[in-house]
């Protein structure tokens, strides 16, 4: 992996097998246009739910060459690395390794209790323990409905740990009028979550 300017922000991206591959997308496509370096990992079932929810073309191979036709040049500003999952080696697997902060988006209750209990039995949960255990940022954008309360108090567990709960719950006061500009708004969260002054929906105005 070429090692990226120090001033370029790097930022791990991890989706797993839970509903919601377009907010990954969108989160994915405006950190790249902020200029930062990703450092991307795919679980089985998030490559599954891409080619399910994105359609075929969405192959992991192709997305980056997709999400430019979708959303501009801009996205080039930024770069990139794709780990394996499977992969305990990876630079993510070390807390030497100075990536800033970690998003899982979306986060399946499967990775979440990963997470929850420290089991580290892939490169995404390695990669979110080693975030907790430095004490740096890891938002966690969990999707499911009902949930249980093994499901509930894994996410209490990984928020006391320091991650920052930030649920796949688009908002409606902005209108949205399309699928896109649900995303959008997941995504803007995502990107306030990781200090970023994101364009992706309107701060509210207190009017
Ligand atoms: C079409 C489809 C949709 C799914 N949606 C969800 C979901 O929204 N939330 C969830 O926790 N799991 C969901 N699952 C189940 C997870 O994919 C499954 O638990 C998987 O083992 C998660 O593995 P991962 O965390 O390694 O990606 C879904 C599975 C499929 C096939």
């Amino acid at each position: 992996m070429t090692t990226p300017p120090s001033f370029q922000r790097r930022i791990a991206v991890a989706v797993t097998g839970a509903s919601g591959a377009l907010y990954a997308a969108r989160t994915i496509a405006a950190l790249l246009a902020e200029g930062c370096h990703l450092e991307l990992v795919f679980s089985d079932y998030g490559k599954r739910l891409l080619l399910d929810e994105l359609g075929p073309e969405a192959k992991v191979e192709r997305l980056i060459d997709l999400l430019v036709e979708k959303h501009g040049d801009a996205v080039g500003r930024g770069t990139f690395v794709v780990h394996s999952n499977k992969d305990m080696g990876a630079t993510l697997a070390s807390g030497s390794h100075r990536c800033d902060a970690m998003v899982i988006v979306p986060c399946s209750m499967k990775t979440l209790a990963g997470v929850a209990n420290g089991l580290s039995r892939s490169l995404i949960e390695r990669a979110a323990d080693v975030m907790l255990k430095e004490q740096r940022r890891l938002v966690i954008v969990p999707r499911e409905t009902p949930m249980s309360l093994p499901q509930l108090r894994n996410m209490v567990a990984c928020a006391e740990a320091g991650a920052l709960i930030l649920p796949a719950m688009p908002a409606f006061y902005q209108q949205p009028k399309t699928i896109d500009d649900l995303a959008d708004f997941v995504a803007g969260k995502i990107l306030n979550a990781l200090g970023f002054e994101q364009q992706l929906f309107p701060a509210w105005k207190g009017e």
